[in-house]
């Protein structure tokens, strides 16, 4: 959601503060500010709108401090203004703080605060922080470590989600920083040590890595960090080396990261493959290594997850209950945590987050644990949260997904769960080796085949082209097709804002035709040979309508009646949703670029949801 950055070195924070910023502002981009310090004194500078107002703030060049906090905002409390924007300084500007995330009791705190003479200019829960800080600072003059023990003391009082960089004017050599159900990672450099919410933002100086734990503190210096868990007591962490490059962070000469993203997915699908399917061997899951004893108690399978990668969970179901014969139930994260779900020691629960940071999908994941099932995380991000809460965790390796609107990340997800589908299988021993071996083939022939379909984007840009004034847009598909119509409606939705529905095709006569009038656009994609008579013929129902149609297909058609019609390569039927969202994921695109919006920031909407 927001995005937070920090450095403490020799060097002046505050490009590297705006430069991290820059890179996290897919977080979100509500406002932005930083604080650096530097003779006894904190600089405080925000600002409305996108990161790039900072750069025209008066004075913001003679910020020469080489300690400093930033934060770029996606608005819960407040509404997106300067007052509301962090960092939030405490009433005695001493202190000065960042946060993500959300504090539930912040109400209580701030009567608090209220009835011990604290006044507050913001409308923000995290404006209660520095002033609690401040609060528990004062009666804590005795202690040698004060400005630890304060922020400690503050936390402790903290009901909710938080990530949280602490500058004390004080205490000008040091940073706090606290994380609990939010995400925050340490840089290390040659004298010099960074935070961030998310490891682009800093990938430009360091590759070293230290992750936070929910309830862990850090003490930053310029030559030293220590860690310390929820009761203080000093801990040790294992510095990690991440392997993503710069470039991969950078547009690399696309317009935007989406469109850079989209044509991607040739080599993310094919690094997701990786070493676990190779011709003629087994499927390899040796970090899961489940025995077919194991494979056999599941009665039950549950994919959790939310919007896009829920649509990967969709696009799967049907693959988990043919070869493996288990039956499969998705859910939305948000829904299954509150649905008093019936799960025991029999149930595997596999959730898809390509952050890893997603609060709902995390929650839902800790409430099959605690029922005793076995959990699964299938992520994109190498340490994130909800793969240190996991059982066992399999990587999409997608490489940085940096635009909001989730693509690569979508087809890796369902890429990685067929692979799982099929090693269930193997294992299981549940279908005929034919049945398998034919979609193994077909995964193998998947980055070539989506080579292809890019190839296609000039006839869907002048397809966008025609219809991007349009108010509402309908998309139809049966099977493994309706999946995919949902994930193309969300994706139209997100960036352009034009109104759009997903239905299955047969459903379509029982309400929704009556919205079917001259001139509307329908979206049909039709892959699935035992469906494609049905659809054509839901299709027509439309077009009698006065309907304008495009076409989705690797089906030979009669497609006079048609409006534009995408051919793309024949796959088996059951990933199939790999080659045929990507059309989709072109259309939208265009789409938002005619009418001339922000493709990578839509607005209202962040990268990663860190609140509920
Ligand atoms: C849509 C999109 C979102 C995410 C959802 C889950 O393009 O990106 O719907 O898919 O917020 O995010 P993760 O996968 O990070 O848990």
């Amino acid at each position: 959601m927001c995005g937070i950055v920090g450095y403490i070195g020799t060097k002046k924070a505050s490009p590297i503060l705006i430069n991290g910023l820059l890179k996290l502002e897919y977080r979100g981009y509500d406002s932005s500010g930083i604080s650096t310090m530097e003779n006894g004194y904190i600089s405080n500078m925000k600002d409305k709108g996108r990161v790039k107002n900072l750069y025209d703030l008066p004075g913001i060049n003679d910020l020469n401090g080489t300690i400093g906090i930033a934060h770029t905002r996606w608005a819960t409390h407040g509404k997106p203004c300067k007052e509301n924007s962090h960092p939030h300084m405490d009433n005695s500007n001493t202190f000065s703080v960042v946060h993500n995330g959300i504090i539930e009791n912040y109400v209580e705190l701030k009567q608090f605060l209220l009835d011990n003479g604290y006044h507050f200019l913001s409308e923000t829960d995290t404006e209660i922080i520095p002033n609690l800080i401040h609060y528990y600072y004062t009666k804590n003059s005795e202690n040698t470590d004060r400005l630890l023990n304060s922020v400690y003391l503050a936390c402790k009082d903290l009901k909710g989600s938080y990530a949280i960089e602490v500058l004390c004017k004080e205490e000008p050599d040091y940073m706090i920083v606290a994380r609990k159900d939010s995400p925050l990672v340490i840089g290390v450099g040659e004298q010099e040590n960074y935070v961030c919410s998310d490891i682009p933002a800093v990938l430009s100086y360091t590759k070293n890595f230290y992750l936070l734990n929910d309830g862990d503190f850090a003490k930053l210096s310029k030559d030293d960090v220590s860690f310390y868990d929820n009761n203080l007591s000093p801990i040790t962490k294992e510095l990690k080396n991440i392997d993503w490059d710069v470039s991969s962070c950078e547009k690399d000469g696309y317009e935007d990261f989406m469109l850079k993203e989209i044509y991607e997915q040739p080599k993310s699908v094919r690094e997701t493959i990786g070493s676990r399917l190779k011709k003629d061997e087994k499927i390899n899951f040796d970090d899961i290594g489940f025995s077919k004893e194991v494979l056999q108690k599941f009665n039950r399978i549950y994919l959790v997850a939310c919007g896009t990668a829920m649509h990967a969970g969709l696009a799967v179901k049907p693959l988990l209950e043919k070869l493996c014969h288990i039956t499969t139930i998705v859910d939305i994260a948000s829904e299954f945590r509150y649905r008093e779900p019936l799960i025991d020691e029999n149930t595997l629960c596999i959730y898809i987050s390509q952050s890893g940071e997603t609060a709902d999908t995390i929650a839902a994941l800790k409430l099959a644990k605690s029922k005793g099932a076995t959990t699964i995380a299938v992520s994109n991000v190498i340490g994130s949260s909800i793969t240190r809460e996991a059982d066992y965790t399999i990587y999409t390796h997608a490489g940085p997904e940096i635009a909001v609107a989730s693509t690569k990340a979508y087809t890796s997800q369902i890429t990685l769960l067929t692979l799982l589908a099929l090693y269930f299988a193997e294992v299981l021993e549940s279908v005929p080796v034919d049945k398998i071996n034919n979609i193994k083939e077909e995964l193998l022939l998947l980055p070539e085949k989506l080579t292809e379909v890019l190839k296609d984007s000039d006839r869907i840009k002048d397809f966008a082209h025609k219809v991007y004034t349009e108010k509402d847009v309908f998309f139809l598909g049966r099977g493994t097709d309706y999946t995919v119509a949902m994930e193309a409606s969300l994706k139209l939705k997100e960036i352009s804002y034009i109104h759009s529905e997903a239905y299955a095709s047969g459903e379509l006569k029982h309400g929704p035709i009556a919205l079917i009038e001259n001139g509307i656009t329908v979206i049909g994609i039709l892959t699935d040979p035992f469906l494609v008579e049905k659809s054509v013929s839901n299709l027509q129902e439309v077009i009698t309508r006065g309907a304008k149609t495009l076409i989705i297909t690797n089906q030979e058609l009669n497609t006079s009646s048609y409006d534009e019609v995408i051919n793309i390569p024949n796959t088996n039927p059951l990933i199939s949703p790999i080659l045929s969202i990507i059309p989709l994921q072109l259309f939208s695109y265009y789409i938002s670029k005619e009418k001339g919006l922000d493709v990578d920031k839509p607005r209202n909407l962040a990268k990663s949801v860190t609140v509920e």
